[in-house]
């Protein structure tokens, strides 16, 4: 049944819930192997998901393939509901058999920040785009939130899609922890679902990651960053008599994902690139153009304690 509101069709809202389903026509499942139907609809749909995700985040991501065979691996490699405790969920919001949404959370975290306290994570989140903006995201959330508030979890974190997902987790009563700000890393949007001391002994364990410095491993996707990379490697090699190849930015990124002793991240300062870390073959290179400047000073005064 579709709930049909008697409100002022000028409004643009009000058109738009217009054709939303009723509360009770709406339900929320745990993906399993064995719920097929669904999970064939979440699957069609959730490669171009990830794939758009990505690309708002200034990467070149996998082809659809890769995302698929992700899935399959990810979710539906379980054939019984999870109750939650200590692992991820992943709920599909469906109505007769049609999906509505999408949400992927953890109720123990440890993937965002380095904090010793626990907290939730919201890792996948999407609505089917024919039914965006019209409340079924808000319901999603509420419904997740529900599951976190039954295991305890108090603070949640989660880094927003760039374009599609700010001004949404904004209004489910998320802000932006001011981590990885112009670092070219995903931003980090925290809520506390219990304030309280340890809600405040978390946010003030937060604000202590929040130093101007900050060492990200370089992304070989993420063409902002390898673009402001790429000057201090040319002055990296200027000045170590080496040949420059742009493309040698990316290759060393890739090498370094691929092979555990070989690690390549860039050092910020402020939210912008000042130099490099490169760890290969049992060596280490620190690398800051201008090394008599203040940053480095800063930096190894930082790093150092
Ligand atoms: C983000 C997303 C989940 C929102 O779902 P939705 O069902 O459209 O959200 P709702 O209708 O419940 O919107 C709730 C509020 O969020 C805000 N909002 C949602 N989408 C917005 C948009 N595109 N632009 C501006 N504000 C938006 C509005 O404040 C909205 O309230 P309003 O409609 O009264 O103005 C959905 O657009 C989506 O799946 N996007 C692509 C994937 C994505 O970005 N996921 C988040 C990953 S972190």
């Amino acid at each position: 049944m579709i709930v049909c509101t008697q409100l002022d069709p000028s409004s643009n809202k009000q058109h738009r819930m217009k054709e939303r389903l009723s509360d009770n026509e709406i339900l929320f499942t745990q993906i399993t192997k064995l719920n097929a139907e669904l999970f064939s609809q979440l699957r069609k749909l959730f490669p171009d998901y990830k794939i758009q995700g990505l690309k708002h985040r200034g990467e070149t991501p996998y082809g659809k393939k890769y995302w698929r065979a992700l899935f399959d691996r990810e979710y539906a490699s379980t054939s019984e509901p999870q109750d939650g405790s200590g692992r991820d969920l992943q709920i599909a919001m469906h109505t007769a058999g049609e999906l509505i949404g999408f949400s992927d959370f953890s109720i123990h975290s440890r993937k965002l920040v380095d904090i010793p306290f626990n907290y939730g994570s919201v890792n996948e989140f999407f609505i089917v785009p024919k039914h965006r903006r019209k409340g079924y995201g808000t319901i999603l959330y509420g419904h997740v939130e529900q599951l976190f508030a039954k295991h305890n979890v108090g603070t949640v974190l989660l880094t927003p899609d760039p374009v599609t997902g700010v001004d949404f987790w904004r209004a489910m009563g998320y802000e932006d922890t001011g981590l990885n700000k112009g670092s070219g890393e995903p931003l980090i949007y925290r809520k506390h679902l219990a304030p309280g001391e340890t809600a405040e002994a978390i946010d003030d364990a937060i604000s202590k990651l929040r130093t101007p410095t900050q060492i990200i491993a370089i992304n070989p996707y993420n063409k902002r960053q390898l673009s402001e990379m790429t000057p201090i490697w040319r002055a990296y090699c200027r000045e170590n008599d080496r040949r420059f190849h742009k493309r040698d930015v990316m290759a060393t990124a890739f090498e370094a994902r691929k092979h555990r002793d070989v690690s390549f991240a860039a050092i910020y300062y402020g939210g912008r690139i000042v130099g490099f870390l490169l760890r290969k073959n049992n060596e280490e290179i620190r690398f800051i153009p201008d090394s008599d400047n203040k940053t480095l000073l800063i930096y190894l005064a930082e790093k150092e304690g």
